[in-house]
């Protein structure tokens, strides 16, 4: 069979390749520590399971709804949006998709044109790239600087008159970083100025750690707020990554568009899902803050433990999300190992998994999850840090 030439150029998600294997190895009877997975560990919270159980129970979840969601859901999303992050958008401005990744999908495809440049800060999470692709546009990178941040001279540096949009992800994964409102702003206006689209994911922006603030780019002024399309959901939030909702909020035009292109895509996001959804908006909020501290306790534990392990650096200590990024080169030196071969030792001699930076476009760095137990982690870590000081030139024969 004869695959498109489009298909043909993309590539299978690469953190799904590492916990495919992880997870092979686990069945084999391996004791693994998966540090290489994208999703909290916890299940989803009672009062929401329990509100899909009666949506099905009442017959609410046996039906189609309107593709772009139920006007319900729009109203709790818009709500709790309105509180959490001061926004303001109407239920025409909302499309509730199946995921995040649809609502990306969704985007690109109702904004970009074949030829049309994105710009991607590094490092970037995955997907991005390969929507851009499939939507016939093309990826463009943008490197930091010296001291790890994004300014608008670097941005500015790698805009063409092709250059449509900007993918701006705070937190960021992989690194855990956020944006200060200042940035943002800065971003914000030049954006504005080029007439550039800004895509802000901020599917991790209600998990920010030890007093940090998270900022949307929807409430830093009409004009920013014209030129910015958000996406969320409730996938990391609520620990609801099971069941596919995500969110875009934006211009009532584009809206449209997004709808008319998922109602032939995928129809509406699973009626018990939205029904679930609601329920989450409207009264999650106290577990998804048990769920934050905990991760914030996972956090301040596992960060002097990870910074201690030879050859890791990290610059600065992550502010959200559930990853770590460090940059392993010296590791890499002393080991005298590729990151693919330090990757793949990790999962097959110490049995920790990892993703090997290079995904996210930035070598010399693995992105490692701390959506695990603290036993888990501090026994990932210990494992990590031996398989360094056991292969580092002096141990090795
Ligand atoms: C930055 C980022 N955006 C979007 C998503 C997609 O989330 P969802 O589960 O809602 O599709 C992820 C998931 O890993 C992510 O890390």
């Amino acid at each position: 069979m004869k695959l498109s030439r489009r298909i043909q150029d993309i590539q299978p998600s690469a953190t799904m390749k590492t916990l495919g294997l992880a997870k092979q190895l686990q069945a084999e009877g391996v004791d693994m520590i998966n540090m290489g997975i994208g999703e909290p560990d916890f299940t989803t919270p009672e009062v929401i399971e329990t509100a899909a159980i009666t949506a099905i129970k009442t017959g609410k979840a046996s039906f189609y709804t309107p593709a772009s969601g139920l006007k319900e859901l729009k109203q709790a999303i818009s709500d709790h949006f309105a509180d959490a992050f001061h926004l303001n958008y109407d239920l025409d401005q909302i499309a509730v998709t199946t995921g995040a990744k649809m609502a990306l999908y969704a985007t690109f495809q109702a904004i970009l044109d074949p030829g049309d440049e994105v710009l991607l800060p590094e490092p970037y999470w995955v997907s991005y790239a390969e929507q851009i692709k499939l939507a016939g546009a093309k990826p463009v990178a943008a490197p930091l600087d010296a001291n790890g941040r994004l300014t608008v001279d670097l941005l500015a540096a790698k805009a063409t008159d092709q250059t449509k949009a900007i993918i701006l992800n705070s937190p960021q994964n992989p690194t855990g970083e956020i944006y200060s409102r200042d940035e943002l702003i800065a971003f914000g206006n030049w954006a504005v100025h080029q007439g550039i689209v800004i895509i802000s994911d901020e599917i991790y922006g209600e998990l920010v750690y030890n007093g940090q603030t998270f900022h949307s780019m929807g409430a830093l002024g009409e004009q920013i707020k014209a030129q910015t399309i958000i996406i969320n959901g409730v996938s990391k939030t609520y620990s609801m990554t099971g069941w596919r909702i995500g969110i875009v909020m934006g211009d009532a035009q584009m809206i449209k568009a997004i709808s008319a292109f998922v109602s032939h895509a995928t129809g509406n996001p699973a009626a018990v899902s939205q029904y679930a959804s609601i329920e989450a908006f409207r009264s999650g909020a106290t577990a998804a803050e048990k769920m934050r501290k905990e991760f914030e306790t996972r956090l301040n534990t596992i960060y002097p433990k990870l910074v201690a392990i030879p050859g890791f650096r990290l610059t600065k200590k992550p502010e959200g999300a559930f990853y770590l990024f460090p940059n392993i080169e010296e590791a890499l030196a002393l080991t005298q190992l590729s990151s693919t071969e330090f990757v793949s030792g990790l999962l097959t001699e110490a049995h920790v998994a990892v993703v090997d930076g290079i995904v996210f476009g930035v070598p010399g760095h693995i992105r490692l999850s701390y959506a695990l137990s603290l036993e888990q982690l501090e026994t990932g870590v210990e494992r990590i840090k031996n398989f360094v000081i056991k292969n580092s030139s002096g141990g090795k024969n």
